[in-house]
């Protein structure tokens, strides 16, 4: 069994990216930049717990005196739970999920069990943001670490956002609070979101005329969108958002980035009217660390090697590879591969791992030899799962995610087109 990244990074701290990681999570979790609020629209719980709060009596817990803690919590609650988990989860935490997936499947399994009263959320804050967006109201949904944000959804804010469809609009001449179709019944543009994003944005789209993707069907939200509009603002990673295009025949040159520290977003009014996709500056710091030198050097030492990437990932290195995919189009083609086959892998340690674990007759390994795991899916260690259930069994919510209605309502809109929109035979 290969070690679990816990016990990476304890081993071999001067090879992690992070070196904060090889400290507990809860020592981690005070170090600032991260916490409630760090991801906007996130509605406070009162009294706020804040991270790095977990009683102490869970950060001294064995790991032995967890898992019996957590199994008996599950137990008693039975029906009434759910535990959602996103791949790039600790095994130490996978085990206990009911549902394993990308956070598309993961948005969809939050709608599969409406009986259940309770959803708690092992991934990162956005995600627990949607699900309660998406399942019903007497629902309660729970993120164990209020901490587990993710920094690539924080690079796009609400104000930035307005602020840039407003001079996008007008350039396009049009009122920024209400785009018409022109002669040919098409919009100038429309806003797309990346599931990585808060619900205020997932909001401004459903409000736009516009639609959220994930890494798996951003191919078909973006044949959605074109079938309705001329062109798309596609926030925040910049990476998807190329990758997709470009895999679509759109040219590079059609494709300006926008910066929000720029008038224009650093563009001139004729590249906006040339664009197709305006790319928005964010991206993931776990896939920007994968090169195309990782895949070269894989290469050399394995002419036979087999590359698999995250669209996360810059343009060289998905162009380098031999393909992209989402966290379960990762997985697949794993399971897809052949005993003896050499596979490196561009994406985040712990579902590297956990899939070198699983196929022991495959090489699996992954293109950055320094141990990266996100950092604030990291955060949710099994110490909080204990915890948040155990108070759950006292009939006590801690850590929940509460949308605002009124954010809600218009974000399920544009979630709710995303959920319909099928790829064309
Ligand atoms: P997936 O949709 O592929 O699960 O990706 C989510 C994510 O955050 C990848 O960094
Ligand atoms: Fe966000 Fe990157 Fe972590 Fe995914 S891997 S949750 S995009 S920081």
């Amino acid at each position: 069994m290969t070690a679990s990244v816990n016990d990476l990074i304890t081993l071999t701290p001067k090879d992690s990216c992070n070196t904060k990681l090889v400290a507990g999570p809860w020592d981690f979790d005070t170090v600032p930049g991260y916490g409630p609020g760090s991801s906007q629209a996130d509605q406070l719980p009162d009294p706020v717990s804040r991270p790095g709060q977990l009683p102490e009596r869970y950060q001294l817990m064995s790991d032995t005196e967890l898992d019996e803690r957590i199994v008996a919590a599950k137990a008693t609650l039975g029906e009434e739970l759910v535990i959602l988990g996103h791949f790039y989860q600790r095994d130490e935490v996978v085990k206990y999920a009911d549902f394993v997936g990308d956070s598309f499947q993961l948005a969809k399994a939050a709608l599969s069990r409406p009986k259940a009263k309770t959803i708690v959320f092992c991934g990162v804050h956005f995600m627990a943001e949607t699900a309660d967006i998406l399942s019903e109201s007497d629902q309660t949904v729970i993120l164990p670490n209020l901490a587990a944000g993710c920094s690539m959804a924080d690079m796009a804010d609400e104000s930035s956002v307005e602020t840039a469809w407003e001079e996008i609009c007008e350039t396009y001449g049009v009122d920024p609070e209400h785009v018409v179709p022109d002669a040919e019944g098409k919009l100038p543009i429309l806003p797309v979101t990346y599931m990585n994003s808060s619900a205020a944005l997932k909001a401004f789209c459903g409000r736009h005329g516009g639609i959220v993707c994930t890494s798996s069907n951003a191919a078909t939200v973006l044949e959605w969108a074109f079938e309705r509009a001329h062109r798309v603002l596609f926030f925040p990673d910049q990476h998807l958002g190329r990758n997709t295009a470009k895999a679509m025949g759109v040219a590079l040159e059609q494709m300006p980035m926008w910066n929000p520290r720029k008038a224009l977003g650093g563009n001139t009014e004729e590249q906006l009217r040339e664009a197709k996709v305006l790319l928005w500056h964010g991206f993931c710091s776990v896939h920007r660390r994968f090169t195309v030198d990782q895949i070269t050097q894989a290469r050399a030492a394995d002419p036979q090697v087999k590359i698999i990437v995250h669209p996360e990932c810059p343009m060289e290195v998905v162009d380098a590879a031999d393909a992209s995919g989402s966290t379960d189009a990762i997985q697949k083609f794993i399971a897809a591969a052949s005993p003896g086959d050499s596979i490196g892998i561009g994406t985040e340690i712990n579902m590297v791992n956990r899939l070198a674990a699983q196929y022991p007759d495959r090489s699996i390994f992954c293109l950055d030899p320094v141990i990266c795991p996100c950092s604030t899916m990291y955060r949710i260690h099994p110490g909080y799962l204990a915890w948040v259930l155990e108070e759950l069994v006292e009939g006590r919510v801690n850590n929940q995610i509460s949308v605002d209605p009124k954010v809600s309502s218009h974000a399920k809109i544009a979630l709710d087109r995303m959920l319909a929109a099928k790829p064309k035979a």
